[in-house]
């Protein structure tokens, strides 16, 4: 008998061996800090908020073009009209004002982008998915004063980050503050505000919130049409399962038990 592990069963090994190992990438890619779990919120107000500051605040560097303004202004409520005159601050090739029907780019080169910050700003459609959403959200608020840095920020997820901290107007500038966890590791353990920035600590969370739910809504847009639908499918099957029963008892009615 061939005492080897089959192929079948040592390829069931590995896939184990990689679930139970994921939660450790995941720590990996925080960088050291500790994240903060997040829940996103998916009230169609909370995204038109969240889409508001996106593209004010990060679609000049950042491009969001495997998605198109019209379909996200059927997704979170709103009328093309109203995307349009709100929501479209980039311009097309021929210097007019982005049509709705356009994917969510902008005008930045990757050469520009290389040589102002040292590092490409990424596409963001899918980065809740290659992130997660509890990243993005610690990420957005562990942005600190840094002179060192090209741009005077720095960030405790994402060490030596080539993003200016471009929401400072709003939140108003923080240092880290750490403590020795008694092994000899020095630890975060909160963040300390040295300047104030227009909005309120409770004001700029909420902010993050409706921002990082909106990267949600762009990472995967047709999760809750998948739901609904889902949920109908089950319900379809679910009649089924009973009038299935139903006709095993008929079926079964007249055979004698032995
Ligand atoms: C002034 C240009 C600029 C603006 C505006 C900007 N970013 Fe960035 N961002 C960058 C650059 C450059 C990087 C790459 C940093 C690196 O690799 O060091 C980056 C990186 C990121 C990353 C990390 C991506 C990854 O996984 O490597 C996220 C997330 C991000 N930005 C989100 C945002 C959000 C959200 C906004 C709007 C609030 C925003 N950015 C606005 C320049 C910008």
């Amino acid at each position: 008998m061939n005492m080897l592990p089959s192929k079948k069963s040592l390829r069931l090994v590995l896939s184990v061996a990689v679930l139970v190992a994921s939660p450790g990438i995941a720590t990996a890619a925080g960088g050291g800090a500790a994240l903060e779990h997040f829940t996103p919120e998916r009230s169609d107000r909370a995204l038109q908020r969240g889409a508001k500051t996106f593209m004010n605040y990060c679609l000049s560097c950042h491009t969001a073009d495997y998605h198109r303004y019209s379909h996200m202004a059927r997704d979170i409520g709103l009328s093309n009209e109203a995307v349009s005159e709100n929501l479209i601050f980039t311009t097309d090739k021929k210097g007019e004002r982005t049509k709705i029907g356009a994917l969510m780019g902008n005008n930045m080169s990757t050469d520009y982008g290389k040589q102002a910050f040292g590092a490409v700003p990424p596409n963001l459609t899918l980065i809740a998915r290659s992130r997660g959403v509890d990243w993005l959200y610690t990420y957005m608020k562990s942005f600190y004063l840094d002179e060192s840095r090209p741009f005077g920020a720095n960030n405790t997820v994402f060490p030596q980050v080539g993003m200016p901290h471009v929401l400072a107007g709003l939140q108003g500038w923080q240092k880290p503050v750490y403590e020795s966890d008694g092994h000899g590791h020095e630890v975060l353990s909160g963040f300390q505000q040295i300047t104030a920035g227009k909005l309120s600590a409770q004001e700029y969370d909420s902010l993050v919130t409706d921002l990082v739910s909106f990267l949600d809504y762009l990472g995967d847009p047709n999760r809750e049409a998948r739901h609904s639908l889902g949920i109908k499918v089950m319900l379809f099957l679910l009649v089924f399962l009973v009038l299935a029963v139903l006709l095993k008892k008929e079926y079964w009615k007249d055979v004698p038990h032995s």
